[in-house]
C-alpha cells in the first residue's frame, strides 16, 4: 500500500466511520457498563470479516488481525466508555440515555479503530506480523479497565503499543506530539482531622477540627509553593470538605478530599509524605488526631522517544510539516499508562477543534462537540502506523 492509497481508503471509510460514531454517541454507556457497546463493536468486527475476537473482561473487546507473514505484533488501544453528564446539544444523534454522554470523544476513538480494522483486515496479506486491536472499557473511572486488560494477559507478545485521543484543544488536521512524559499521574487523597466536639460557646472544652482542617488546607499549598522545586510541575487541589451538622456545635471530625497530579515518580512518592507530616504537626500541636489515606490512580503516559520521532516523520510524510504541534505535558490522567511498561509505546493527541463548526468546547463539558473530520486524521495515523511498522507501507514518492 502506498501513502496515496492509504489516504484514499481512509477517505472512503469516512461515511461509515461517522455513522458508527453517531450510533455510539446516541447510545453511550458508563464505565464498566459498556455491554451494548461491546456487543456493537463485536458485530462491527464480524461484519468486517474479523473473527479472532476475545473478551478479557466483562466489557471491552480485543481482536487480532493476522498478517500474511510472520513478524512483530503492534497493538492499538481505543477507549469506549462515556461520562455521567447530561448532554446539552441540539444534534440529531444526541444521547438517548439521560445523564450519560460521550463527552470525551471515546465514541470517535472507537469509530476510528473500527474503520482502521476494516482497512487493515482487507490488507492483512501484506502485513508482516499481527495487529492487535484493544477496545478498552472504563477509561474514565479509576482503577480503570486498562489494568484488567493487562492482568488478563492482553499485552503478552505485544512489541509496540499505540493510542490516540481526539482533542478539541488543537485544530482539526493537527497532531499534538510529545516525546517522554505526556500525562500526569493522578492520585487521590483523603484526610480526617479527629478532634473533640462540643458547644460552640465553649471551644476551650473542645478540640476544634474545623480550625485545624482550615490550617491543614492552607498548609498543604506550601508543599507546592515552598517544598518542591519550582521547575517541577505538580498540582495539589483540595476539592471536597465536609464537617459539622449545626451552626452551634463544634463537630468531632473534619473531612478533606482532593487530588494530586505529578509528572515524576520521585515527586509522586515524596509529596504524600510531606502532606502527612503537615497533618501530623498541625493536629499534634492541638491535641487532635488524623487519618491520612492516599490512593494511587493512573500513572503517567510516557512516550517512547524513538517511536515519537518515527511517528512524527510518518505523519509529516502523510499530511505535511504543518500537521505537527509540539505540545507540553498534559494535566489530565490517561489510563493508557496501565497497558505500558512491557514494550515501547506512543500516544498522540488528534485535533478536532474547529471554530467554524463550534467544536472547541472542552472535553467533559455538556456542550462538547466533535469535528468529525478529525477522525480522518486519527484513522490515517492508526492505519499508517500499523502498515509502516508491519512492513506494508511503500514510499509512494518512489513509485514511477
Ligand atoms: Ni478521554
Amino acid at each position: 500500500m502506498t501513502r496515496e492509497e492509504l489516504l484514499a481508503e481512509v477517505k472512503d471509510s469516512f461515511d461509515e466511520m461517522v455513522a458508527v460514531r453517531r450510533h455510539l454517541h446516541q447510545n453511550p454507556e458508563l464505565s464498566f457498563k459498556e455491554y451494548q457497546t461491546t456487543e456493537y463493536i463485536i458485530s462491527q468486527l464480524r461484519e468486517a470479516g474479523i473473527n479472532e475476537i476475545s473478551r478479557p473482561a466483562k466489557t471491552g473487546v480485543v481482536a487480532r488481525i493476522r498478517g500474511g507473514s510472520p513478524g512483530i505484533t503492534a497493538a492499538f488501544r481505543a477507549d469506549i466508555d462515556a461520562l455521567p453528564i447530561r448532554e446539552d446539544n441540539d444534534l440529531p444523534f444526541c444521547s438517548v440515555h439521560d445523564g450519560v454522554m460521550h463527552a470525551c470523544g471515546h465514541d470517535g476513538h472507537t469509530a476510528i479503530q473500527l474503520a482502521a480494522a476494516r482497512i487493515l483486515n482487507r490488507h492483512r496479506e501484506e502485513l508482516k506480523g499481527d495487529v492487535l486491536l484493544i477496545f478498552q472499557h472504563a477509561e474514565e473511572v479509576p482503577p480503570g479497565g486498562g489494568i484488567e486488560m493487562k492482568e488478563a494477559g492482553v499485552m503478552e507478545g505485544v512489541d509496540l503499543l499505540f493510542g490516540l485521543h481526539l482533542s478539541s484543544s488543537y485544530p482539526t488536521g493537527c497532531f499534538g506530539v510529545k516525546s517522554g512524559v505526556l500525562t500526569s499521574a493522578t492520585d487521590c487523597f483523603e484526610i480526617d482531622i479527629v478532634g473533640k466536639g462540643g458547644h460552640s460557646s465553649m471551644p476551650e472544652a473542645t478540640v476544634d477540627p474545623v480550625v485545624l482542617g482550615a490550617e491543614v488546607i492552607l498548609s498543604l499549598q506550601t508543599v507546592v509553593s515552598r517544598r518542591i522545586r519550582a521547575l517541577e510541575p505538580l498540582v495539589l487541589s483540595v476539592c471536597q470538605v465536609n464537617a459539622g451538622d449545626a451552626y452551634n456545635i463544634i463537630p468531632e471530625e473534619f473531612h478533606i478530599r482532593g487530588s494530586l497530579r505529578t509528572f515524576s515518580e520521585e515527586t509522586r512518592e515524596k509529596v504524600p509524605r510531606m502532606m502527612e507530616e503537615i497533618c501530623d504537626g498541625i493536629t499534634r500541636s492541638a491535641g487532635a488526631g488524623y487519618r491520612f489515606r492516599f490512593e494511587k490512580g493512573y500513572a503517567s503516559v510516557v512516550n517512547d522517544t524513538a517511536l515519537a520521532k518515527e511517528t512524527e516523520d510518518l505523519l509529516i510524510s502523510l499530511y505535511g510539516e504543518d500537521c505537527i504541534v509540539h505540545i507540553d505535558p498534559l494535566m489530565p490522567g490517561e489510563d493508557f499508562s496501565a497497558l505500558q511498561g512491557t514494550c515501547p509505546a506512543f500516544f498522540v493527541e488528534v485535533g478536532t477543534g474547529n471554530p467554524a463548526k463550534d467544536t472547541c468546547y472542552p472535553h467533559h463539558n455538556p456542550h462538547y462537540r466533535m469535528d468529525e473530520d478529525g477522525m480522518l486524521y486519527g484513522a490515517g495515523y492508526l492505519v499508517s502506523c500499523a502498515m509502516s511498522h508491519l512492513g506494508a507501507l511503500q514510499d509512494g514518492r518512489q513509485r514511477t
